[in-house]
């Protein structure tokens, strides 16, 4: 058995490769369902369907657990999974499965507070609003922006905390196409200034809310200011699977040390961008 990664591309091996320096001898596979990315631009229902069927894929291929390296079908598809399909599936495969976001790891590093603080500060705090005075920009794609996910969950666990979003249409897309990075560079400016702009000032704390994003993470942190602190998303999945693992051992994840990565898409080399990202070649098999 091993622990799948889903993304609808080539930004989930950003949290691909921290999970394989976390737990360097379990077995893993990655699907990239490069057929039908980008994901930011389509319907829910599209996201959730699309999502199930790479986890299906992934679950068929081996894995036990899937761990959704995605923002967009973290934001719109995880809850569906969890609730409606993972039941059954653990009934017709007869053993343990599960699917797992990145929204939730993502949050608890923003805040500095583990997901159950909800429950907790209700009641506690209630009516001790405080005023905003540390401000979290997030850089998403359009459905990830339209859900409000990041928005709606740190505003329950912060009064301290004000999040601004900012949809970047077209950027996964981009760095899926292997983009160069004086393109890319433009792009990545363009939005880092108009969230300055409706912020009135830079954000003290940014979120690269699409796992695309962190293969140019260093564009980002070019374009904001030296001080703005940028969250690791594929860290905080790593500290938070872990934790899971250490409440949940009847999940089986293999230890060969085996990588598969496969695509929907035409399998064969992926861009310049991504090999040099992954600090080598990469090939896709696939599906
Ligand atoms: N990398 C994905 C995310 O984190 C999806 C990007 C896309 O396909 O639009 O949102």
């Amino acid at each position: 058995m091993a622990i799948g990664v889903f993304d609808s591309g080539v930004g989930g091996l950003t949290v691909h490769r921290e999970l394989t320096t976390r737990f360097p001898t379990r077995d893993f596979i990655y699907l990239g369902d490069q057929a039908h990315a980008p994901y930011g631009g389509r319907g829910g229902e599209d996201i959730v369907e699309l999502t199930r069927a790479g986890c299906e894929r992934l679950f068929e291929a081996g894995a036990s657990i899937v761990v959704l390296a995605c923002n967009t079908a973290s934001a719109i598809a995880l809850r569906r999974l969890q609730q409606t399909w993972i039941p059954g599936m653990r009934e017709k495969l007869g053993r343990p499965v599960n699917v797992l976001g990145i929204i939730v790891p993502t949050i608890e590093a923003a805040t500095g507070l583990p997901w159950s603080y909800e429950a907790e500060r209700n009641g506690r705090l209630e009516g001790e609003k405080k005023q905003a005075i540390d401000v979290t920009g997030v850089f998403c794609t359009a459905a990830t922006a339209m859900s409000r996910v990041y928005e709606i969950e740190i505003d329950k666990r912060r009064d301290d905390l004000a999040v601004f979003t900012e949809a970047c249409p077209g950027l996964a897309g981009l760095i899926e196409l292997g983009a160069p990075p004086e393109e890319l560079k433009v792009v990545i400016d363009d939005h880092v200034d108009a969230l300055r702009r409706r912020i009135g000032r830079h954000p003290d704390k940014a979120v690269l809310g699409c796992t695309h994003y962190e293969i140019v993470a260093d564009l980002f942190a070019q374009a904001l200011p030296p001080g703005v602190q940028i969250i690791s998303q594929p860290a905080a999945v790593a500290d938070s699977l872990e934790r899971y693992f250490g409440r949940h051992p009847e999940y089986e994840l293999g230890s060969s040390a085996r990588r598969d990565f496969l695509t929907t898409g035409t399998p064969g080399p992926q861009s310049d961008l991504v090999a040099q990202f992954w600090g080598a070649p990469l090939t896709f098999e696939a599906a």
